[in-house]
């Protein structure tokens, strides 16, 4: 096959969704579907149940989970699809964001009953602010939930997002008819039969027709009459280029579970879902059909066996192909660098592969050369924008328990920074340690990690911050800013970067620091420019 035939069927996507609203169920119907396995119940949930806080052993579980699932590739219909997992849980939510960097689409999950979720809106709103193109899916229509029209109006609302149903349920819960699909104009009966594959669907022409009444009795027939003519009257008209440019959102009902609604999204997926799109990296727009090769790491995992302390990093392949064998720049190092033997990902399985396209996701043995935002070219200095840190929401100090060991703890902190587990700042005042993470569980991962595959024990000492600020400064040498680092040095530290950062203690302190330093920025993310 040429290599603009790969590019063209390739669809590199993640889900979102609040956890428990059915990722990883729609996720294993996906791969059903695809062939990719045999069985319900082959791919294992990546979350951390409820109340897990301080069970180590779900801890190593999850993670020994999650390079199994964090990409599930399979082909349907001549299309290779790559599902990247992304976590659920909010504690893990900055894994999720760099992810979403990697993915071309996504599709946004939500619990019929529970509408839209805390960890749905943030994550929709990354994506909205980049314009990725979504599909919404609401599932658990085998349960009592909300009215359709409020879910949809909710979507919009709280997601900020246009939609336009492609398909409409009749009926819910213990009177969940089917679906009728909009988009290919035929009505699908609800069995309740989860073993059921494939489904039979019905075509209908016209809403008015018996044959309606006749399958779905008359009551439902009339209602899905009048709901669909409200929803043609109020909702805009699938357009794939508003779809395509994140601006307007096609939205499916069905029950994962119960296989339910699932083969329309897929196919109506492959239908519109965008082929690996160019992206932009500091010095230009970088396009998939570009033959040389450019690639940026957005996830490194490290291995779960002490022994071998490898860790696995995860290039998206932006434009050309990925060789076995072939050096290839380390942008940052400035150095060349071979892979032999390059992983690509199958289902649950992953295995060596020889060449991969843009699209595709390799996993590269890595020694602690690799951090998180990493490019890969055949020479070009190129750097690829887009993996910014948050501001962290907890800090503390973190205090070396075992002097013996601080060459250990400090190697320790350094690999775990650059997988991205946590950042790090110094205080410009006495070169203390401060972890800044986004859940108080990283900050037991961060321990059990260092005490188990470094041999350093840590322990850790509360800090009064609320946000952490990156310091833009309009001219380095005014008085103002001069004054500003003099004033508040007890505040002020490095990132990893050396980006100086101002820790405020609250958000008033914040708007008083703005006020008083009008010429400085002072910005959430490190990525401002
Ligand atoms: P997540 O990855 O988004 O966190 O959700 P997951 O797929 O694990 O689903 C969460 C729960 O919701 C699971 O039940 C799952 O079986 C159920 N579920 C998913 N889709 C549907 C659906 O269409 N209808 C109904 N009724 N339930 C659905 P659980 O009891 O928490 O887990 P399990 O013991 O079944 O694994």
């Amino acid at each position: 096959m040429s290599f603009l035939k790969e590019i063209e069927r390739r669809r590199t996507f993640g889900i979102i969704s609040h956890p428990d609203a059915g990722k990883t169920t729609l996720t294993e119907k996906l791969l059903l579907f695809g062939g990719a396995i045999q069985e319900a119940g082959a791919v294992k949930s990546n979350k951390i149940k409820k109340g897990a806080t301080s069970d180590f052993m779900e801890i190593e579980r999850q993670r020994g989970i999650s390079v199994a699932t964090s990409v599930l590739a399979f082909e349907y219909d001549g299309i290779k699809i790559n599902i990247l997992d992304t976590p659920g849980h909010k504690d893990f939510a900055e894994d999720t964001f760099r992810t979403l960097t990697a993915v071309d689409s996504v599709i946004v999950v939500i619990d019929v009953a529970k509408g839209v979720e805390e960890q749905t809106e943030k994550l929709v709103e990354v994506c909205r602010m980049r314009n990725i193109p979504m599909i919404v899916f609401i599932n658990k229509l085998d349960r009592e939930g909300k009215d359709a029209f409020d879910l949809l109006d909710e979507v919009e609302q709280k997601l900020g997002l246009t939609v336009t149903p492609m398909s409409f349920p009749i009926g819910m819960g213990y009177d969940f008819k089917g679906i009728y699909n909009l988009w290919e104009k035929n009505v699908n009966l609800f069995s309740g039969d989860s073993r059921k594959n494939i489904e039979e669907t019905i075509e209908i022409s016209d809403l008015a027709s018996q044959e309606l009444t006749k399958l779905v009795g008359e009551k439902p027939a009339e209602t899905l009459r009048d709901d669909i003519e409200l929803v043609e009257g109020i909702y805009p008209e699938f357009d794939k280029d508003e779809y395509l440019n994140g601006h307007l959102q096609p939205v499916f009902f069905g029950s994962a579970l119960n296989n339910f609604g699932v083969r329309e999204l897929l196919d109506c997926f492959v239908e519109i879902a965008p082929k690996p799109r160019p992206k932009q990296s500091e010095e230009r727009l970088v396009k998939p059909d570009e033959t040389k090769f450019t690639g940026f790491v957005f996830k490194i995992h490290a291995n779960m066996d002490p022994n071998h302390r490898n860790r696995l990093a995860f290039v998206k392949i932006v434009s050309g192909t990925f060789e076995r064998n072939k050096p290839y720049l380390h942008v940052r190092h400035n150095k060349k660098v071979k892979f032999s033997s390059p992983n690509a990902f199958f289902a649950e399985k992953k295995e060596i592969v020889d060449i991969s396209y843009p699209g595709d996701i390799v996993g590269l043995q890595d020694t602690g050369t690799f951090k998180i935002g990493d490019t890969l070219t055949e020479g070009e200095v190129l750097n690829y924008k887009g993996i910014p840190s948050f501001s962290p929401e907890h800090f503390r100090y973190i205090n070396n328990a075992d002097p013996l060991k601080a060459k250990q703890l400090h190697k320790g902190i350094d690999q775990l920074m650059d997988e991205g587990v946590a950042q790090l700042f110094t205080l410009d005042l006495n070169g203390r340690k401060v972890i800044g993470t986004v859940g108080a569980l990283q900050y037991e991962v961060i321990q059990y990690r260092l005490e188990h595959e470094y041999g350093a024990k840590c322990t850790y000492e509360n800090l009064n911050v609320h946000k952490a600020c990156w310091v833009e400064p309009t001219d380095k040498n005014n008085e103002e800013f001069k004054e500003f680092k003099r004033v508040k040095q007890r505040f002020l530290a490095k990132d990893k970067q050396n980006q100086l950062v101002f820790l405020a203690d609250s958000m008033f302190t914040l708007q008083m620091t703005q006020q008083k330093y009008p010429s400085i920025k002072f910005h959430l993310t490190s990525e401002y420019n």
